[in-house]
Formats: structure tokens, sequence, C-alpha cells
């Protein structure tokens, strides 16, 4: 059976959102990620509380660290594992942003393999949980080192690897490189999970039937639809994949919602469900307009009244 994972993603994968894919069927999931300093330095903090949430209908998940120091990782790593919520460890090796990638955190880290490997030494050995870690395929494309760096994994004890297809220079243009991460999954005896491009269904069954991966972890294909996960599954198992219909779209966005009310005070669960929404209605008739209204709505109800309009409408067109 294929395993399908949904990836960290910043401002997106709190508990709320994860829990909604696993309720269609996604096995694992990671927090967004957190800075090992930040969380030494303050961790009550409510942000990072925020982020260390477990929901109760979360299957899997594990909390992602990203830093350059690794006796600083190790030990938030170890707090980590003090919380007694996760099943296991995810360091960031991939993250490309230009305030992390070049002072030596995230895909920083895949320039100096020396220290991510002491990173992953120490980290291991300071906790009994899993630890993983999450890779591009290098920093450009004159300096593809995703294979050392999961040899060296591999060495160190690591459990498992994710492979992004792509180089940090790269940030989220081009494709997704697949032969590659076959590549690193063909060479180190460790699961490797591939990860890069799968927005639908059936292109999720043919990597992992072709690439030799563990299992497929999905990022922005999940964005607004949590039901890929569903989908996969339906594949995998040789049935028919269920289409989503504009009610079942329409009770996921009210339900997404109402939990985010229940966790957050009003004005920002409004705002953070604005993303959210603009994503679910993706296709839709009327979707452009709607998202305009919505960016401006302030109250649920004003919301409610938006939503309700373009569900009439997507219903009366037979959208799905
Ligand atoms: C909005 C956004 C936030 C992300 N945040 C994280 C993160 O916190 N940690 C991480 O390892 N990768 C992060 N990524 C990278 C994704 O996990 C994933 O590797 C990437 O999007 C490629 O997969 P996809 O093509 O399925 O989206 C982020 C990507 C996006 C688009």
């Amino acid at each position: 059976m294929i395993q399908v994972r949904l990836a960290p993603l910043c401002g997106v994968t709190d508990h709320v959102f994860r829990g909604l894919c696993a309720e269609q069927g996604c096995q694992q999931s990671y927090t967004e990620m957190i800075s090992a300093m930040g969380y030494l330095c303050a961790p009550r903090q409510r942000a990072v509380q925020e982020l260390l949430i477990r929901g109760e209908n979360e299957p899997r998940v594990c909390v992602q660290l990203f830093g350059r120091d690794p006796e600083v990782v190790a030990e938030a790593a170890k707090q980590m594992e003090a919380l007694g919520r996760f099943d296991g460890i995810d360091l960031n090796m991939g993250c490309p942003a230009h305030k992390i990638a070049p002072s030596g955190e995230g895909c920083g880290l895949m320039r100096t393999p020396d220290i991510a490997e002491k990173m992953m030494r120490l980290t291991v050995r300071a906790v009994s949980l899993p630890v993983s870690i999450k890779i591009r395929l290098g920093w450009d494309a004159e300096h593809i080192n995703a294979l050392e760096l999961a040899q060296r994994a591999e060495d160190a004890g690591i459990a498992e690897i994710t492979v992004h297809g792509r180089t940090r220079m790269q940030q989220y243009s081009g494709e997704a490189d697949w032969d590659q991460i076959q590549l690193v999954a063909e060479k180190v005896q460790i699961p490797v999970w591939g990860n890069g491009d799968i927005f639908q269904a059936e292109q999720a069954i043919q990597r992992y039937r072709t690439a030799g991966v563990a299992g497929v972890m999905i990022g922005r294909g999940a964005m607004g639809n949590p039901w890929i996960f569903r989908q996969i599954l339906e594949l995998d198992q040789g049935r028919k994949i269920t289409p989503v219909t504009v009610t079942e779209r329409f009770r996921m966005i009210r339900t997404h919602y109402d939990r985010m009310l229940a966790w957050k005070p009003e004005p920002i669960a409004v705002r953070e469900m604005r993303k959210h929404i603009g994503w679910y209605l993706h296709g839709l008739r009327g979707a452009s307009r709607a998202r305009r209204e919505i960016n401006r709505a302030e109250t649920p109800e004003q919301v409610w009244a938006v939503l309700y309009e373009v569900e009439k409408e997507a219903l009366a067109a037979d959208d799905t």
C-alpha cells in the first residue's frame, strides 16, 4: 500500500489543517518548521506553542526543527522529545528562504555537509525518537549532493530521508527532478520519500511506482485539496477516484472554519482562513469575485454570506 504524507508548509499546516488531511487518509504530517534557537530562548512564546499543538485526530506527527548549530538543534530535539507528543524529529535541510539558507540554516546545511552530519549525529544521540531529514537536491545545478547527504545520513543513524527534487537556487521554479530522487532511493538502504510537484492522485501513484521511493510527500497539492490523500489511496487500491462534489467542498470549508474559530480569536481566524478559502474555491465559477469579497470580510458572518452565494452558483452550474 502506498504511503502518503503531508509536507511541512509554514503558514499552512497547523494542527487544524493537518487533522483535516488525516481524516482524508494522510498517514503522517509535520509541524511547520520551528527554530531550534528560537525555541530554546523562548519556549513559552505563544507563536511557538501554537506550532507545537498536536491534534487528537492526527495519527502520526513529527516536529520539524531548523537551525545551523548542531549542539543547539540536538538540545532542542531533546526538549521536543520530552514533550512526549511527537512521533519523530525532522531536521530541515531544504528551506531555500533568503533569511534562512544563506546563513547556513535549512538548505544552507547542504553547503556544509560536515556540519549537517554533525547535526544528524548529535541529534540521533540526543533522542530515542526516530530522526529524519528533509533535503533538496543540492544548492544549485553545479552542486548536486543529495546522495552524499543521504549516505552520510544513513551512516549517522538517520531513520528516513525526504528529498524534494529541486535545488535551493530553483526555489519553486522548474520541475522537480524525480530521476535524482530515484537515484538517491536506489543507493541507500533507509527509506527515501519523494517530494515535489504532485498535484493529482495519478501523479502520486505514477511517481511511487517508478521512483522506488518508500512513499510520497505532498505539499502544495494538498492546499485547498485535502481530498488528494483519499484519492491516492483509492487509486492505489484499484478503485476509481471519488470526485469531490460542490457540497463536500463547502462542507470542508465550514468544518475548517469552525475548527479555526474554536482555536483562535475571531479576527485572527478570519484572516488566516482567507488563503485557505481561496485555495478551496479554486476552479469554481465566481471564485475570483468571492475571493475578493472574502478578503475584505471582517466577520465570519460576512464570509458565510459570500460562501452561501458562491455555493449556490456552483451548485446551479454543477461544477465539481
Ligand atoms: C508555503 C510553503 C511553506 C513551506 N514550509 C516548509 C517548512 O516549514 N519546512 C519544510 O521542510 N519545507 C517547507 N516547504 C517546502 C515543502 O515542504 C515542499 O518540500 C515543497 O513545497 C515541494 O513540494 P510540493 O511540490 O508538493 O509543494 C514549504 C513550501 C511552501 C510552498
